[in-house]
């Protein structure tokens, strides 16, 4: 009899040790079953008076050791489920707290008004291309009509990389047109976007480095009269509706005939201002009917296609826009300059 009684207690015993609970309803059930005011343990401590007298130290420390057992297991049950109960809390993600704050940035003023730019041709069917800036001799000056002995390469100054005479950075975009239509079948609608550069001492009306915008336009019957509409297109979505543009003859290699144009002062809209310098004009862009030589020169059949092209500087237009007096602003990236530059993205 006395023997079933340790069994029974060493059974409890390895059941404590075994209690694996899942959560905090079954850790209660564990405290009652055990440690409760009507545990399982109480109903067997009349047990010791069937324990022979040997035994019953023996009996008595089996009782205790179980005791000590369950509490100590309820306590350490408890301990988890509290800290798990924490972690659930922490997890919780409140969807009403406020969100942490990122700084944006904003624009360059030369993005912008490139993007600008690039936004009113693409309206109108263009599409943007971009080439290399190390160029070579030819697509930057021979097949654009300028070559090796032409005075008009002055009128540039070039870098030419180290040790390389044919190898150097471009001097406009415009050498984006002969990659271009060296690889194309008209038509050809591109604007072509891009960094500059020119042998230029820096100054504050000049660095040697700057920004251009190209385009080009290239398909049977293509007439001034569509460039200069689309110029206009283009002047008064970029300048406002109101906007009028003219046309002065000019020279340059690879247009026949070439103009330069104008767009009325959008600062003082005709008043007269030291931005217009009081001529009511500001001078924005260089254009012309693509030369047919041009046109051979990158294998487009001059009898078939005409085209015109045109090509302007950024940092001018941004100067005028935002009144910036010295172009090397544009390079330095001082944040307190670039801050006051905000636009839609
Ligand atoms: N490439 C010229 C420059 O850098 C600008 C230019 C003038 C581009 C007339 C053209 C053009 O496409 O037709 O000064």
């Amino acid at each position: 009899m006395a023997a079933e009684i340790f069994d029974r207690l060493q059974q409890i015993l390895d059941e404590i040790k075994t209690a694996s609970p899942r959560n905090a309803a079954e850790v209660e059930q564990f405290r009652i079953k055990y440690l409760g005011s009507k545990n399982i343990l109480k109903p067997l401590m009349g047990g010791i008076r069937e324990v022979a007298n040997e035994q019953k130290r023996e009996f008595g420390q089996l009782i205790n050791t179980l005791k000590k057992t369950a509490e100590e297991k309820f306590q350490s049950l408890k301990t988890a489920a509290e800290q798990a109960a924490e972690q659930a809390d922490a997890q919780q993600i409140d969807l009403t707290a406020p969100g942490h704050p990122r700084p944006l940035g904003s624009r360059h003023p030369i993005s912008i008004i490139m993007k600008q730019i690039v936004d009113i041709f693409a309206r109108i069917g263009f599409t943007v291309a971009e080439d290399r800036e190390i160029e070579d001799d030819w697509h930057n000056f021979t097949a654009m009509n300028t070559p090796e002995d032409h005075p008009a390469r002055d009128m540039q100054d070039t870098f030419y990389l180290k040790d390389s005479t044919h190898l150097l950075l471009r001097t406009h975009t415009s050498s984006v047109q002969s990659r271009v239509m060296k690889n194309t079948t008209p038509p050809i609608r591109i604007i072509a976007p891009g960094r500059v550069y020119r042998n230029e001492t820096i100054s504050a009306r000049a660095h040697c480095q700057f920004h251009q915008v190209e385009g080009l336009y290239v398909d049977e019957n293509v007439s001034f009269a569509d460039m200069k509409q689309t110029l206009l297109y283009f002047a008064q979505e970029m300048y406002g509706p109101d906007t009028k543009i003219r046309l002065r003859p000019s020279y340059f290699p690879f247009t026949e005939p070439s103009a330069e144009m104008d767009v009325s002062c959008f600062i003082c809209r005709g008043d007269g201002c030291n931005v217009c310098k009081y001529t009511t004009w500001v001078e924005i862009l260089g254009c012309g009917m693509v030369d047919p030589q041009v046109l051979e020169n990158c294998g487009i059949d001059s009898e078939r296609y005409s085209g015109f092209a045109f090509g302007m500087g950024i940092e001018r237009q941004a100067m005028l826009r935002y009144r910036i007096n010295d172009i090397r602003l544009l390079f330095e990236n001082d944040v307190r300059f670039l801050r006051q530059f905000t636009s839609a993205l």
